[in-house]
């Protein structure tokens, strides 16, 4: 499958707040199927040092970082270009690509990756690396197999729009290789690893980036 470049409904500039706030309960809803937040949860608790902040890159409504509020009780910051108010979370209106982040123990990011260039990542990734010693990374896998499962058990199940910006983000996804590439770019020379976790079924990679011991 070659990776496709078409603009998902959700990356429109003029998207209604309505819509938006609809693409966000259905994401949510995702995330509940597959699990999404706990996994990252246990990515997180496997380090050896205290966590006390987090940034979600590209946090959209904070739904994940409520929920790392409540499981690990860090103090969350959220960054996003195009926010979605959550009470009880703290969230910036930022391009996490260029802008100054806060300082934090760890960042997360979920979904996000797929909306960038290669070169967009790359950057992304050198920009945590100045503010976090580690950045937990969950997204598509570009594969037929999740394209059809998402399609027949999911789609189903949430709004048309996400329906399509799901089979979308999917045919927009890096390869666990082609984004493995992408990390050692970033990384080389800098003296960060990271390791890759692909789930069964090709539902998700998780990249877990340690910039320093
Ligand atoms: C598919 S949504 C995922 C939202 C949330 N992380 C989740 O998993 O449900 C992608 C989010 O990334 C945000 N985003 C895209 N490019 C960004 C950038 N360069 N800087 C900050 N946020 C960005 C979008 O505004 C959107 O809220």
């Amino acid at each position: 499958m070659q990776r496709s470049l078409e603009p998902e409904i959700m990356d429109a500039p003029d998207i209604p707040e309505e819509l938006l706030a609809r693409f966000h309960k259905d994401l949510a809803r995702i995330h509940f199927f597959l699990g999404t937040h706990a996994t990252i949860e246990r990515f997180l608790r496997q380090d050896s040092q205290p966590l006390q902040r987090v940034l979600d890159i590209g946090c959209g409504d904070g739904l994940l970082l409520e929920y790392l509020q409540k499981k690990l009780s860090v103090e969350g910051i959220g960054i996003d270009q195009k926010p979605m108010p959550r009470p009880g979370v703290h969230i910036i209106a930022a391009d996490a690509v260029s802008g100054d982040l806060p300082h934090a123990d760890a960042a997360v990011c979920s979904l996000l990756n797929h909306h960038l260039t290669p070169e967009q990542n790359i950057a992304l990734i050198r920009n945590v690396g100045r503010s976090c010693r580690r950045f937990v990374i969950s997204d598509l896998i570009r594969h037929p197999m999740p394209l059809v499962l998402f399609s027949l058990f999911i789609c189903p199940l949430i709004g048309h729009e996400a329906g399509a910006d799901g089979r979308q983000s999917i045919r927009r996804a890096f390869t666990p290789e082609e984004f493995a590439e992408l990390v050692r770019t970033a990384l080389a020379g800098s003296g960060g690893t990271f390791s890759m976790d692909v789930s069964p079924f090709k539902s998700r990679m998780i990249v877990d980036i340690r910039y320093r011991p």
